[in-house]
């Protein structure tokens, strides 16, 4: 229970004429009124001095028992987190007292008046040491936690990326629609949330994924160009760089070329940086096909801060008696390498681990050998003849005292592999530029890709995607070859956004659900909303979305969203200040016509 509060009234006895951390010594000689927590306080027998913080900072208070007894009084007895408001004049610090760390330093307020507004628990942790503090606590008591600098820089810096996207879209001519949450499940690769119908018993909406249908069917509806900063919820497994509840830009335009959407979300990300930061962005972003992204990076999203590129050695060990490499090449399979570069050593005990981590997950074998000046070295060095040698050299760019990196099999198993360890290196050698802002479009993806788990295609993107109007003639003969009209925004590793245009003709659309095993029938009950509206004259059209936190995340330069807003759930999806989710009351059960089977 908070601790008594003797002052009921809701009421401030004053109005604020600042705040705290705005004064400056231009102001000195005015009277000011303030309102604040007591960041720390100091008695020092006859003077009390508190720093009394609000959302723009921190500003010293002296309480002197000879200028308000009364006033000193309260200061004596305020502890960390009291609310206080105060009166007072601002003073320039004596010299040798000014604290150049503070934007306040030069001043302090030599104060008149003084109440507890409402005074405070013990913090459970002090909101200046929270970085130390387990998240946990920190989400618990988030309150607390929002008080600190660096949340309210974060969450202030979200709230600019977010006026520098409106500000584009809108001079654009972008319209901002919203769109409900309670719908229809909308295919994004991840599970829904189920809210159950009250009025319909055994029903449920969908929260949306996305509200990708409902911005296509704004498009047949005639708005030309749409926006909307949408929640989304997926209910998938939780990353740094993923919540089930998160923001997206949501954009949707008539008509567009891939090229149109570039040259908008280019502008677009410019404003967000310039509102954000004050940075000018270099335009326009370099592009990259998905299948050079792979071969090079081993990912859709490459981190283009540093090199370490994949070497593809399949044609250097043509020919080779190694047998492993022979078996494989044998195969018609590839062998993929990394050349790390003398002055990034692996010990012994690294390499075996670093195998025994690939085993573990991927159940390849990973070969290396050591470049030294007086030959190679390594397990399978002697199984490598001089030939081989000069063409790997070639192939991986060589030096002497590389380490060679090999691993061999399928490419869609090894890449992705020695992408991951490309990027485990990068963080274990810092190679890279952490200044950089390496932006990337990922484009021309493939349009299906196949699934193992259920032995069907399924939509790289989502299934409204557009074919290349080149690849057509392939979804009959090699569907797997054909690309999409899909492109996504890379920066620094992330991906931002990603959008493609769509298919607006009903026909190919329903031969694209047939493609990926969805029956007419059940494409028809599912979408068929979506159908319907195709037929009516619907408009070539596509769009884009941009994680909204990704973006605050990359602008306030943390690596986890949840710094980035104001309140996340952990990693099991749990809030853990309201304790959601939650038992209900059995009644509500009832009247859902619910059972727990648990
Ligand atoms: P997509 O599924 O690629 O596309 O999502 C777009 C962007 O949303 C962000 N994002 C997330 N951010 C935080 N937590 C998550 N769980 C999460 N999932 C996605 C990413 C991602 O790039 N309807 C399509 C867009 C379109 O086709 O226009 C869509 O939702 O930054
Ligand atoms: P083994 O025959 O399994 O003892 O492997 C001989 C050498 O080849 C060892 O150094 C393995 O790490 C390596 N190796 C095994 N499989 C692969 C693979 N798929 N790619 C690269 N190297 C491999």
């Amino acid at each position: 229970m908070p601790e008594k509060n003797n002052s009921f009234s809701p009421l401030p006895p004053w109005p604020r004429t600042d705040y705290c951390g705005n004064l400056r010594a231009t102001d000195a000689g005015r009277e000011v009124a303030l309102w604040g927590w007591v960041a720390t306080r100091r008695d020092h027998g006859g003077l009390v001095f508190i720093d009394l913080r609000d959302r723009e900072g921190i500003v010293q208070l002296v309480f002197n028992p000879a200028h308000d007894a009364d006033a000193h009084l309260v200061a004596s007895a305020a502890r960390s987190e009291y609310y206080v408001a105060v009166k007072g004049a601002v003073v320039m610090r004596r010299e040798g007292t000014v604290n150049a760390e503070l934007p306040t330093g030069e001043i302090e307020i030599a104060v008149t008046a003084a109440e507890v507004l409402n005074p405070s628990n013990a913090p459970p942790f002090p909101i200046g040491g929270a970085e130390n503090t387990a998240e946990e606590v920190r989400l618990k008591y988030r309150y607390l936690d929002l008080r600190r600098d660096g949340m309210q820089r974060n969450l202030r810096r979200r709230h600019q990326a977010l006026r520098g996207a409106r500000d584009y879209l809108d001079a654009n001519g972008f319209i901002e629609i919203e769109t409900p949450i309670l719908f229809r499940a909308t295919p994004e690769g991840a599970r829904d949330y189920l809210v159950p119908s009250r009025v319909n018993p055994g029903k449920f909406y969908a929260l949306p994924q996305s509200p990708q249908l409902l911005k296509q069917i704004l498009m047949v509806g005639g708005f030309d160009r749409y926006y909307q900063i949408a929640r989304c919820f997926r209910d998938e497994d939780l990353r740094a760089n993923r919540q089930p509840e998160f923001s997206q830009i949501d954009i949707e335009m008539t008509g567009p070329r891939p090229e149109d959407i570039y040259a908008m979300a280019e502008g677009m990300m410019a404003s967000i940086y310039k509102f954000a930061l004050g940075v000018e962005l270099a335009r326009p972003f370099p592009r990259m096909p998905y299948a050079e992204a792979i071969e090079r990076f081993g990912s859709d999203k490459p981190d283009l801060r540093f090199g370490l590129e994949l070497k593809n050695l399949t044609a250097a060990f043509a020919g080779t008696a190694f047998k492993v490499f022979a078996d494989v090449l044998a195969r018609g399979e590839a062998i993929y390498a990394l050349a790390l570069p003398a002055e990034c050593q692996l010990s012994r005990r690294e390499l075996d681990e670093l195998i025994e981590s690939i085993k573990s997950r991927q159940g390849l074998g990973l070969a290396w050998v050591k470049i030294n000046a007086d030959g190679w070295q390594g397990p399978v060095a002697k199984f490598i003849n001089d030939d081989e040698r000069k063409r790997v050299v070639e192939a991986a760019g060589l030096h002497i005292g590389d380490t060679l990196l090999m691993v061999a099999g399928t490419p869609g198993k090894v890449c992705p592999l020695l992408g991951d360890v490309r990027l485990q290196l990068g963080t274990k050698f810092n190679l890279r530029d952490d200044a950089a802002l390496k932006f990337l479009w990922v484009v021309d993806f493939p349009l299906f890709d196949y699934s193992d788990e259920e032995k069907r295609l399924v939509s790289v993107n989502h299934p409204f995607t557009a074919p290349n109007p080149a690849d057509l003639a392939l979804l009959d003969s090699r569907p797997l070859d054909a690309r999409a009209l899909a492109y996504d925004m890379v920066l620094n590793g992330q991906e931002m956004g990603g959008g493609s245009i769509r298919i607006h003709n009903a026909e190919l659309q329903l031969k694209v659900f047939e493609l990926l095993g969805i029956p007419r029938d059940e494409a028809a009950a599912k979408f068929g909303f979506l159908l319907d509206a195709l037929g009516y004259g619907a408009p070539p059209h596509g769009g884009i979305a941009f994680g909204v936190d990704r973006i605050a995340m990359m602008v306030c330069g943390t690596d986890s969203l949840r710094d980035v807003m104001a309140f996340p759930k952990t990693q099991k999806a749990v809030d853990p200040m309201s304790g959601a989710p939650s038992e209900v009351d059995p009644r509500q059960l009832r009247e859902l016509s619910i059972k727990v089977a648990l």
